[in-house]
């Protein structure tokens, strides 16, 4: 699996784009997927998508999306023009000083996962998603979109950069996370979730901040991450746990021949 793709750009006096393929969602899908990771207007009147529009064309793309901070409603009505559909807002929880938050040891242990442990991770992570995009689009395939947590997992095991964790008590598997070392101390959390098997007994809380003593002693200073506002679970877990909340984002799909 290769993570790089070439980024493409449209630059004019009205509009800015960046976008790519890929290489990811579109082994997943089992059809070209392309994502815009910049976007921004200068000149509405004048801002044309046309040349985007081309592009997917070309590679044959039939999945592209878009993420955009929330007050962004030109772009977002560009978009909209376009053939886009809003599929959901994201929010993102924010820890900003981990050093000085009151979190103790919850007698769980985590571990960085070993090869021996994907399988069974694989298996959580395929199973205890729901409220994401992917999920969430109903013109898409949950079986793809579960496909996607699964692979997500297994790549993150050999990515260069991210992560994965296995937590654990005694000899049961309880969650995962997939994390990612960012500049200023700022630890990411790419993928979160205590095994369906678990839910509703308390894990939740646990977990969480069995994970933020654990980066509290790695010498991390903030946390971050992106949930789905629909994902209410997870945003009251934040909410108990005094995350503060930085401005969401929304993020709309485009298919072809939707
Ligand atoms: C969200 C999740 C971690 C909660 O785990 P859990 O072990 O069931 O949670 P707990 O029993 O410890 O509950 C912790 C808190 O979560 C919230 N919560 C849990 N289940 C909830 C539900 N069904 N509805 C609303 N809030 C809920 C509550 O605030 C609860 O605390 P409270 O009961 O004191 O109010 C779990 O559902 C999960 O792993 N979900 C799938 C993965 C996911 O969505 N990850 C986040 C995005 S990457």
């Amino acid at each position: 699996m290769t993570f790089d793709s070439p980024r493409q750009r449209l630059d004019t006096d009205a509009l800015t784009l960046a976008y790519f393929r890929v290489p990811w969602d579109s082994d997943i899908f089992g059809f070209p997927v392309a994502q815009i990771t910049e976007m921004q207007i200068a000149q509405p009147a004048h801002a044309d998508l046309a040349p985007f529009m081309d592009w997917l064309e070309r590679e044959h793309i039939r999945l592209a999306s878009c993420r955009l901070t929330e007050s962004r409603l030109d772009e977002s009505m560009l978009l909209e023009r376009f053939g886009f559909r809003f599929v959901e807002m994201v929010l993102h929880p924010h820890l900003a000083d981990l050093q000085a938050y009151p979190c103790t040891h919850q007698g769980l242990r985590v571990e960085l996962a070993e090869v021996a442990d994907l399988t069974a991770i694989e298996e959580i992570a395929a199973h205890a998603f729901g409220y994401e995009r992917f999920h969430a689009d109903p013109r898409l395939d949950r079986a793809a979109a579960d496909r996607r947590y699964r692979v997500w997992v297994r790549n993150s095991h050999v990515h260069p950069t991210q992560k994965l964790y296995k937590i654990c008590e005694g000899a049961d598997l309880v969650a995962f996370f997939v994390t990612e070392d960012k500049p200023d101390g700022l630890c990411y959390w790419h993928l979160t979730a205590v095994s369906p098997a678990f839910h509703g007994r308390g894990y939740g809380k646990r977990v969480w901040r069995e994970m933020l003593h654990f980066h509290r002693g790695e010498g991390r200073t903030q946390i971050g991450t992106t949930i789905a506002a629909r994902n209410t679970p997870v945003l009251n877990l934040y909410a108990s746990l005094n995350f503060r909340f930085l401005p969401p984002e929304m993020t709309l799909h485009w298919l072809r021949n939707a």
